[in-house]
């Protein structure tokens, strides 16, 4: 991104000097569909990310600028509401709900850019939503705790996306640290950071280029799964509270006899739940080849139990599983497209694209894309 331009073009749209912030995207090396069952991820930033430009106005208004969509979208902070442009409302959503917690904003102007794929499972719109809360934060002084800027982007998420997410996306924008993965207990919001250490191996992800239309609706019908199966032990069990608190026996005696299908949904989260715990300590002891073998578990789980895969992210899983130099594959983020995050030795790198790229047109009639990505710094000012 280059920074003399975004703030030559906001002073074209604007007449005004940007304060500018960003955010970045985000990976996850596994712990899928735990966030909201109050379990454990294991996110890092990416070197892909949200560019802001932000500058106070005089009056009440909202002005945005998207150079992606290239329109203006204009609102006033006294009366906020869902816009019509659809990239609008992560940064209203946040403004909102940065009012409803108590904050006063004034008016002000926006410019947005980035390059996070969108579509792709990176979370753009939590770095989008990272992004604003930050700068208006930091434009307004407002000293909101980074944990709540994180929990602020959710909301908006929930409220002006219509998407129950987790707190990981937004977590992983916000926290993130160059080098490092963070694993996060979603029960007690603590979090600490792993060394990623991959000696000879890159992170690359496979981008279907599909996000087939039932994603947001399967997420939430997957959320609720969840709820009724942890309802169900709750009958017997009163201090169960999320899927955290129930193990694979309750499970087998309260919810299996009810429903099959809730019963895998939530013995796939248990059981992902215990594999992400195994994997930090394969991380932390350097153990790439064991931590690949539970990114392939994980893979197998969201596609046959939790069923959350599709034809597209299976195919590129299956073609990369027996190949000695990539150690461990999976669909990563909400599913139904977006990418596969691969453990891949350098040197193979170029080979791997170049073969599946031209069995994945031939088999989809769709072009893969591939980025192979770095760790980067959370949520932060840049100028
Ligand atoms: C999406 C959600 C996250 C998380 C993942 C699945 O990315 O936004 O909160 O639930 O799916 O792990």
């Amino acid at each position: 991104m280059n920074l003399e331009n975004l703030k030559s073009i906001f002073k074209g749209i604007f007449n005004a000097d940007p304060l500018i912030v960003r955010s970045p995207g985000r990976i996850n090396i596994i712990g899928e569909h735990t966030d909201y069952n109050e379990g454990f991820v294991m996110p890092a930033a990416i070197d892909k990310a949200i560019y802001v430009g932000i500058s106070k106005r005089d009056d009440h208004e909202v002005h945005l600028f998207s150079e992606g969509y290239q329109q203006l979208d204009v609102s006033s902070i006294k009366d906020l509401k869902k816009s019509e442009n659809d990239w609008a409302n992560y940064i209203l959503g946040v403004a909102d709900q940065i009012q409803k917690r108590g904050y006063s904003l004034g008016g002000f102007n926006f410019y947005i850019d980035g390059n996070v794929p969108l579509g792709a499972g990176l979370s753009s719109s939590a770095a989008v939503e990272c992004a604003t809360g930050y700068a208006l934060d930091q434009l307004f002084n407002l000293e909101i705790p980074k944990m709540d800027i994180a929990l602020i982007g959710q909301k908006a998420e929930h409220t002006f996306a219509g998407v129950n997410c987790g707190i990981m996306d937004q977590f992983a924008s916000v926290f993130g640290k160059k080098d490092h993965a963070v694993m996060l207990d979603c029960r007690s919001m603590k979090y600490i950071y792993i060394p990623l250490k991959l000696d000879g191996y890159k992170l690359v992800l496979l981008n279907t280029n599909v996000k087939h239309s039932l994603a947001d609706s399967a997420y939430n019908k997957r959320r609720a799964s969840c709820e009724q199966g942890v309802a169900w032990v709750k009958e017997a069990y009163p201090s169960v509270n999320s899927l955290r608190d129930v193990d694979l026996a309750m499970l087998e005696q309260y919810v299996k006899p009810k429903d099959l299908d809730v019963y895998n949904k939530c013995r796939f989260v248990i059981e992902e739940i215990e594999r992400l715990l195994t994997a930090a300590e394969q991380l932390k002891n350097g153990n790439l080849d064991g931590l690949g073998q539970l990114m392939y578990q994980t893979h197998h789980g969201l596609s046959v139990d939790y069923e959350v895969s599709c034809a597209e992210l299976d195919f590129l899983v299956d073609s990369v599983k027996e190949l000695d130099y990539v150690l461990g594959a999976r669909m990563m983020g909400g599913g139904f497209g977006g990418c596969t995050i691969n453990i891949v030795r350098d040197e193979k790198i170029d080979d791997l694209i170049e073969n599946l790229s031209s069995r994945y047109e031939e088999k989809f009639g769709l072009s893969l894309a591939a980025y192979v990505v770095t760790t980067d710094q959370g949520t932060s000012v840049i100028s």
